[in-house]
This record gives structure tokens, C-alpha cells and sequence, in this order.
């Protein structure tokens, strides 16, 4: 392993706030997130290739009622998140290490409460189309972590991301489409993102991409 990589692969072992391959709770948490590791009843939120956490962070010091969960592949991304959250003292805060195609290993059936998913790759080719996070497979699994009326958010500077989930999440059958826009930064919508910004998007909006953003609910899921 590369000495970066280990670095924060050793971080992220010593890290109360990250679960991942080898620690005890990786493979007793699903369903148990509350009991286990917030040790509260409060409602649990995902951030989905969270990357370096910052909405796991920055809605987690907003919204001290609720839970956050980051989740991501790549443990030098979640172990700056990590480390922010220790430095806040953040208790309502921890990090997820694993791949979102895996996720029903650490997600129970109306576990949780919203699901945001920002800037994932759009994955453009049609034979990526699996790996596409809003892909019909992806979407059902999320409807089924999803409590009834729970909320799933995506943003993205990918017109073609942004059309082919509007699409998607219209045609699967689980969500109503709440809110979209084509323009966040131009919408009142972005009141809703208090002021947090992620790495991809301080990228994106410095070179002029838009930033799109849908906002829908499960229904006719349970
Ligand atoms: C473009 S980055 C966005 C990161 C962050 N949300 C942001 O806006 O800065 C996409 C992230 O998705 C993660 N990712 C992609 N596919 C994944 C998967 N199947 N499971 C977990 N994480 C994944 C990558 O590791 C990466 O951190």
C-alpha cells in the first residue's frame, strides 16, 4: 500500500467516528445505526459518495436533532471528514467506508430518513450505466432504506445526469419529484444547502458550471 494510502488507512482505524473493514461494528450496524453507534432515536440522514464529508459535516453542525452518515470507497476522502467532525466534537457525525453497490449490507429496510447524493460521477457512457448512481437499481435500493415521505436529494453540474435522473426517478415508481432546478445558485432552493459547498462543486462553479438540483420523496414503496 502506497504511505499515503496507509496513512489514512490507519487514521481511519483509529477513528471512533469511521466504521470500515475490521472494526466490530461494519458487519452488525444495518439496522442498528441508532442503537449502536448515535445512541439516540433521532432520525438518521446519507450522504452517498460523500468524498471528503462535507455535507456530513456541515449539515451535521446545522442540525444537531438529526444524524449523519458519509459514505464512500475512498478512505483518504472520508478520513478528512473524519477528522473535521472530531475537531467540531461533532457525536452526531460518523463516516462510512464501503461501496454504495454494498450498501444493503449497512442499510435496513426504512432505516432512514433522507438520502443526498452530490456531484457523483455522471458516468456518461452507456456501458458505465451500471456504475450511474441514479440508475434504476441504485434508486430502488435507496427507496427501500427510505422511511415512507423520506427524502432523497441529488445536485450535480451534469445536464446529463440531472435529465437522465429526473427520468429515472420519475419512471421507477418509488419517489415524487418535490423540487428541481436547472440553475441552484439562481433558485430559492439554495437556501435549503445552508451555505455548504463541496470540493467538486468549489471546482465546478469556478470554472461556470450551473449547479442542478432535484429534490423528491418515496411514495409506493412499503
Ligand atoms: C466526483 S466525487 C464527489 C465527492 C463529493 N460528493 C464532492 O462533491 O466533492 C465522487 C465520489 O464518489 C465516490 N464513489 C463513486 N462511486 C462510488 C461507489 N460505488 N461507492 C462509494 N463511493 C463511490 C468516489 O470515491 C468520490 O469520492
Amino acid at each position: 500500500m502506497a504511505r499515503r494510502k496507509l496513512h489514512h488507512y490507519q487514521f481511519n482505524e483509529g477513528a471512533d467516528n469511521v466504521i470500515q473493514a475490521g472494526k466490530p461494528l461494519y458487519s452488525g450496524i444495518k439496522g442498528k445505526w441508532n442503537e449502536l453507534y448515535f445512541e439516540n432515536s433521532n432520525p438518521i440522514v446519507v450522504e452517498l459518495a460523500c468524498g471528503k464529508g462535507e455535507y456530513t459535516v456541515g449539515l451535521g453542525k446545522v442540525f444537531s436533532d438529526k444524524n449523519f452518515v458519509g459514505m464512500d470507497i475512498k478512505g483518504d476522502r472520508i478520513a478528512r471528514g473524519s477528522a473535521l467532525a472530531s475537531e467540531l466534537n461533532l457525536t452526531n457525525v460518523a463516516f462510512l467506508r464501503g461501496g454504495i453497490q454494498y450498501s444493503h449490507e449497512f442499510f435496513e429496510e426504512k432505516e432512514l430518513s433522507e438520502i443526498w447524493l452530490i456531484h457523483p460521477d455522471p458516468q456518461v457512457r452507456d456501458r458505465d450505466e451500471n456504475k450511474r448512481l441514479t440508475n434504476p437499481t441504485f434508486l430502488e435500493k435507496y427507496a427501500g432504506f427510505l422511511k415512507t415521505k423520506g427524502i432523497f436529494c441529488l445536485k450535480t453540474d451534469s445536464s446529463f445526469l440531472f435529465e437522465y435522473s429526473l427520468d429515472s426517478l420519475a419512471k421507477c415508481g418509488h419517489f415524487n419529484i418535490l423540487e428541481f432546478t436547472d440553475d441552484l445558485y439562481q433558485s430559492q432552493l439554495l437556501d435549503e444547502h445552508f451555505g455548504v459547498k463541496t470540493h467538486y462543486e468549489g471546482i465546478f462553479t469556478s470554472k461556470g458550471h450551473t449547479i442542478k438540483y432535484i429534490k423528491a420523496e418515496v411514495v409506493n414503496m412499503h
